[in-house]
């Protein structure tokens, strides 16, 4: 999905794309080849084991995509001298924090599941492999690609009322603008390091649908609930979710980086999502 946006905000660049099929990241010797032969000034690494709840019962599979395959990527990145930009999560954190604070970048981490362990596990490789590299941790990411978006819309438009989580806290993220944000960190040069890159502002998912639904014109009802109370009533097995998911973008403004609001980049997505033929 942020692959997508990725490719179109470095449209004008000279950019080398690779899928699994082209460049399997957990294969060190295909990865140092493929690194060597182009001998890139940026990595940019938007691929992962992304599947949250299947994680939990596929740690060796999770653990090889995104902590091995992300130190195959800082070893051939520092082999080169290119910097390595990796995306990671707040999936890092326990997500037990305060409601009225914010995670801030030097905050302990503390993974509660088994994406999150193995998306810590690979900014601790980048950190021990290479000293060039932005981690850009992400969070509630849409963009073009199945998303929480497109599924509400989907719901909302065959359904006469929907029960959503209202007690999960965080930012959702338009692929497009983290690309943006991405962009403007290479221009910039800002500082290597680990930053918290999100839309700004937090909402919790209840208020989000309503807010899709509000910009789209669907009229399904929403209703608030909570997260044991949706567990049970859709009678499901999930990996734990964080309650607090806010990301501080304190760090990342204070370079000059301009970040949109989550509702603005909402209604740029809607905008051409509702137009679409
Ligand atoms: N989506 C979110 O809400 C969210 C939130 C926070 C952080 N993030 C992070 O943001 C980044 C981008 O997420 P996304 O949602 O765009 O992910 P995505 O749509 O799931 O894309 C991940 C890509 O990685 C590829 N991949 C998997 N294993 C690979 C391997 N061994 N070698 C090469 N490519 C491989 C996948 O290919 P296949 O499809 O063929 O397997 C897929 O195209 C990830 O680092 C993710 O952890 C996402």
């Amino acid at each position: 999905m942020l692959a997508k946006s990725v490719r179109n905000k470095f449209a004008e660049h000279e950019l080398i794309c690779t899928d699994v099929e082209e460049l399997d990241i957990t294969d060190l010797d295909a990865v140092l080849n493929a690194v060597n032969k182009i001998s890139p000034n940026y990595i940019i690494n938007c691929a992962a084991y992304t599947a949250v709840d299947k994680a939990e019962d596929n740690y060796e599979l999770a653990s090889k995509i995104n902590g091995i395959g992300v130190k195959n990527l800082a070893i051939a990145s520092n082999s080169v001298g290119a910097v390595l930009i990796h995306i990671s999560t707040d999936y890092v954190f326990s997500g037990n924090l305060d409601l009225n604070k914010e995670y801030v970048e030097t905050d302990e981490t503390n993974p509660v599941t088994v994406y999150g362990r193995t998306k810590l596990e690979g900014e601790m490789e980048i950190k021990k492999n290479t000293d060039k590299y932005y981690i850009f941790r992400t969070a509630w990411l849409y963009g073009d690609g199945n998303n929480f978006v497109r599924t509400m819309l989907k719901l909302g438009s065959n359904k006469e009322e929907i029960n959503v989580v209202s007690d999960q806290y965080g930012s959702p993220t338009n692929a497009d603008d983290l690309a943006n944000i991405i962009k403007q960190a290479i221009d910039k040069k800002i500082p290597y390091g680990t930053y918290h890159t999100t839309n700004l502002g937090f909402t919790n998912w209840y208020e989000f649908t309503k807010k899709i639904f509000e910009i789209a014109n669907i009229s399904c009802k929403v209703n608030p609930v909570t997260t044991e109370k949706y567990i049970e009533m859709m009678n499901i097995k999930q990996a734990k979710r964080p309650k607090n998911s806010k990301l501080s973008k304190e760090k990342i403004l204070s370079q000059g980086i301009e970040i949109p609001t989550w509702e603005d980049g909402l209604k740029r997505y809607l905008n051409i999502e509702l137009n679409k033929d």
